[in-house]
């Protein structure tokens, strides 16, 4: 039987920043975040968006894609995020109940940095093996947010992604063999009192290719296919340029060294997307994935991809997969396009305010301002409590199916107008 990813889809922030507006206030060359990080823009967040209007807008088409038989079959909802905005409730459930999902389901949060997002697809490939009519729907989502004026700041990002993982998938099938490497470093972390993380930069580069070449290692022991049976290679990509130091760095493990020209030859179409929407932790790598098969002009039928998973602390997870035939009459590659086209770009100004948004802590009753034109939006923060609504976008790209089988919405004490 053939496990994987039947179905892929992803989301962004409403905005972004053009990194040409960031380089002077940092006081360098713009090519040095263009070339040296391979970052062009980042998606910068609307005051109404967070992990979980982004994981909802990711999963929407393939939960709209679904007949009713097919959607009571979804019986696990796994949601990775290092950018959570609770520490009790899973983000998942708010993304169950906006997206009208049958209540026999369960229902979960997971973390470790940038890497959950793959335990997530191991746990989805284990439950599917089990009762191969069951599906799973997998969410990665974050938000990248560094300190001001550091240098990890040009690096942010905002982005989900959502997969459908089943028997017999239509687009990758994924192979048995991992390779794993655990270690405990302290290159990337973010403490309960934080809204952002605590970085190493240099450490967490270095804890990176380790990681890469423990793992590589650790998949041969476990019967991976040799280096050369890959046609592609999918990394994590905290920035694009990482990709490509990570290719190269693997191509000196495996005896057959290249440089940097011919790496980034060899990874560039998973950077395209990446490259404009900046970090989005958990699901960088599988944007990756998305940007492969939306972009490669050769048709990827039969090819074998490998994938590098890497979040800090550290773990990674290397893994193979197999591109189906017909793999690309199942793409969307036309609404991921428009998404990034239907960005609004921001000032630097409008970007510190965005990045400055309030995060009301008394208990209050906290109106969020209508901004997003996502489907989703975070409506209200009162009496402690997230609200959430769809917008007038989500009845624009269609979700009658669910809307119908849903409850109203998470909206119980604020009514908002839907974004303008
Ligand atoms: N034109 C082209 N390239 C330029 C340049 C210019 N004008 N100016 C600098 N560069 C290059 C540098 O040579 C360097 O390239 P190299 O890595 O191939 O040597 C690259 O730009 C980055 O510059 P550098 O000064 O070395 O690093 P930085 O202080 O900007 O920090 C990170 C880079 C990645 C450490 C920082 O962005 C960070 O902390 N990010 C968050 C953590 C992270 O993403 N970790 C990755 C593993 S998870």
């Amino acid at each position: 039987m053939q496990l994987g990813i039947d179905d892929i889809s992803f989301a962004t922030a409403d905005r972004y920043l053009d990194l040409a507006t960031l380089a002077p206030v940092h006081g360098v060359d713009v090519d040095k975040f263009r070339i040296g990080l391979g970052q062009d823009r980042m998606s910068v967040c609307a005051a109404d968006e967070d992990v979980v209007t982004l994981a909802a807008a990711a999963a929407q088409p393939l939960v709209e894609s679904l007949s009713a038989a097919e959607l009571r079959t979804v019986r696990t909802v796994l949601l990775a995020t290092e950018s959570g905005i609770d520490q009790s409730k899973s983000a998942a459930v708010y993304v169950h109940h906006l997206l009208g999902l049958d209540p026999a389901c369960r229902v979960v949060e997971l973390k470790q940095a940038c890497y959950s997002g793959t335990a997530a697809l191991q746990t989805a490939l284990a439950l599917v093996a089990r009762n191969p009519e069951q599906k799973v729907l997998v969410i990665c989502s974050d938000v990248a947010r560094y300190e001001l004026d550091s240098p990890g700041e040009p690096t942010q990002g905002a982005g989900a992604v959502a997969m459908m993982i089943s028997a017999d998938p239509r687009l990758v099938v994924i192979e048995p063999a991992s390779g794993l490497h655990t270690a405990d470093v302290m290159d990337f972390w973010r403490p309960n009192y934080r809204s952002t993380a605590v970085v190493d930069g240099r450490l967490s580069i270095r804890a990176y290719l380790d990681t890469l070449k423990a793992a590589w290692l650790d998949y041969q022991d476990q019967g991976g296919e040799p280096f050369a049976s890959f046609d592609a290679f999918c990394y994590h990509q905290p920035f694009t340029r990482m990709a490509v130091k990570a290719h190269a760095h693997l191509t000196k493990v495996v005896g057959q060294p290249l440089d940097a020209a011919s790496a980034e030859a060899q990874v560039a179409d998973t950077l395209r997307y990446n490259r404009v929407i900046g970090n989005s932790y958990t699901a960088s790598m599988y944007i990756g994935l998305v940007s492969l098969l939306d972009h490669s002009e050769r048709d990827l039928a039969g090819a074998r991809v490998a994938f590098f998973s890497y979040g800090s602390g550290a773990v990674g997870e290397l893994f193979a997969g197999v591109v189906r035939p017909g793999y690309r009459d199942h793409l969307r590659t036309a609404a991921h396009q428009e998404l990034l086209e239907r960005r609004r770009e921001v000032d630097h100004a409008e970007y510190l305010r965005l990045y400055d948004v309030p995060n009301p802590t008394d208990g209050g009753d906290h109106p969020v301002p209508a901004q997003t034109s996502g489907p989703f939006r975070l409506a209200a923060i009162t009496g402690h409590q997230r609200v959430y609504e769809r917008t007038a976008q989500s009845a624009v790209d269609g979700i009658a199916r669910a809307a119908a089988s849903a409850p109203a919405a998470t909206t119980t004490a604020t009514t908002l107008p839907a974004a303008g």
